[in-house]
């Protein structure tokens, strides 16, 4: 079996952190989504794993390599244009051959991995396996109607009024059938090629697709809330791990990791939550839900339910910073030159929520 990571589009609602950098590199409790998706097909035994990439490939190819750190073997297959799912199957039908094969969004988070789905269809003869979850906002996603046997009846990409509250999870596996449905579609009202219409295709012609219900948690993480709630949730099953240096004044409680090089001084930390490699905290509170990336600078400041990224600093702020997503080399910090006021510099499509 082989894997197929997907891993193009443009992040639009995560601008402006992906004018950037790659919606699928921004990482939850300091490790990109991306690597997470990686992580879970290689733990379900798969060694062959192609990525699609679109405008953004030179730097996931830079983050990813050639999957040696991973133990496989990374084939990248460059999207031509972005136009959906089902077109970029097609496009990596050089790299799957007839074989069955996982796709996995490169922007999904889920809990508990992917391996007891690959063996179950291993072991099975379906020809597709789809993955679905209950959720509350079910028109934003590809929903899916099943009948009183729990066969699929029908599956809906983003309907308006969708019938059911199972979402489709951005998990499939197939088998060969699949490029006889990719064939036969025609792009939808979006003008892409859906994969959910090609899975409908399948239930349409008497292919066998298997509908797993999915019952822990599952974040597509399009938004900052979404980035946020995957941190929060990802990061209560870290363990408590102290690899940097925290020292006699600091007070570090529940599940927290210090990642190697990190400093903490006089500073309370309170879990779960994680400090990356190199990066200072000092005279500052990192409160529940907060992952500090690699070579940030905490100074006389309190964060809390926030993700902060790479050689960023705050210093010095009265408020405590909630909620918040704060991109690469972001300076935050107490201005003294007069007039007394704010002193911004944003990227466009900044989102600046102030007291
Ligand atoms: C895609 C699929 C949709 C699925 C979702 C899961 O949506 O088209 O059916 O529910 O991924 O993340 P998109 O990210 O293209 O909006």
């Amino acid at each position: 079996m082989k894997g197929l990571v997907l891993s193009g589009g443009k992040g639009t609602r995560l601008y402006p952190l992906t004018y950037t950098k790659a919606k699928q590199l921004i990482p939850v409790a300091n490790k990109p989504v991306l690597f997470r998706v990686i992580e879970a097909i290689r733990d379900a035994g798969i060694t062959e794993i192609g990525v699609v990439v679109g405008d953004t490939a030179s730097e996931v190819k830079e983050a990813v390599g050639r999957g040696k750190r991973w133990g496989v073997n990374i084939t990248y297959i460059q999207q031509s244009t972005p136009s959906g799912l089902a077109h970029a199957v097609k496009e990596s039908r050089e790299f799957l051959g007839d074989d069955r094969f996982v796709m996995f969004l490169g922007d999904n988070c889920i809990q508990g991995g992917i391996s007891p789905l690959i063996e179950q269809f291993g072991r099975s003869d379906w020809n597709a396996q789809i993955v679905l979850t209950r959720v509350p906002d079910p028109s934003q996603f590809g929903v899916a109607e099943l009948d009183d046997e729990g066969r699929i009846v029908r599956l809906v990409e983003k309907p308006k009024e969708p019938r059911s509250n199972l979402a489709l999870v951005g998990i499939y596996m197939f088998d060969q059938s699949i490029w006889e449905a990719i064939a036969h579609i025609k792009p939808s009202w979006r003008g892409e090629l859906e994969i959910t219409d090609a899975i409908q295709y399948l239930v349409e012609h008497g292919y066998r697709v298997f509908p797993y219900i999915h019952r822990g948690w599952w974040i597509d993480t399009g938004k900052r809330s979404d980035m946020l709630d995957a941190n929060r949730l990802v990061l209560e099953e870290l363990e408590h791990r102290i690899d940097g240096f925290v020292d006699k004044d600091s007070q570090v409680t529940g599940k927290v990791t210090v990642e190697q090089g990190a400093e903490i001084i006089n500073s309370v930390i309170r879990g779960p939550a994680i400090i990356g490699e190199h990066a200072r905290v000092v005279n500052s509170y990192v409160g529940p839900f907060t992952a500090i990336y690699h070579h940030t600078e905490i100074e006389d400041s309190e964060i809390e339910h926030s993700i902060v990224l790479e050689n960023s600093s705050i210093v010095s702020i009265p408020h405590r910073i909630e909620d918040s997503l704060i991109g690469r080399n972001v300076k935050i910090h107490r201005s003294p030159i007069k007039p007394k006021a704010y002193k911004l510099m944003l990227g466009d499509n900044s989102d600046v929520g102030i007291l």
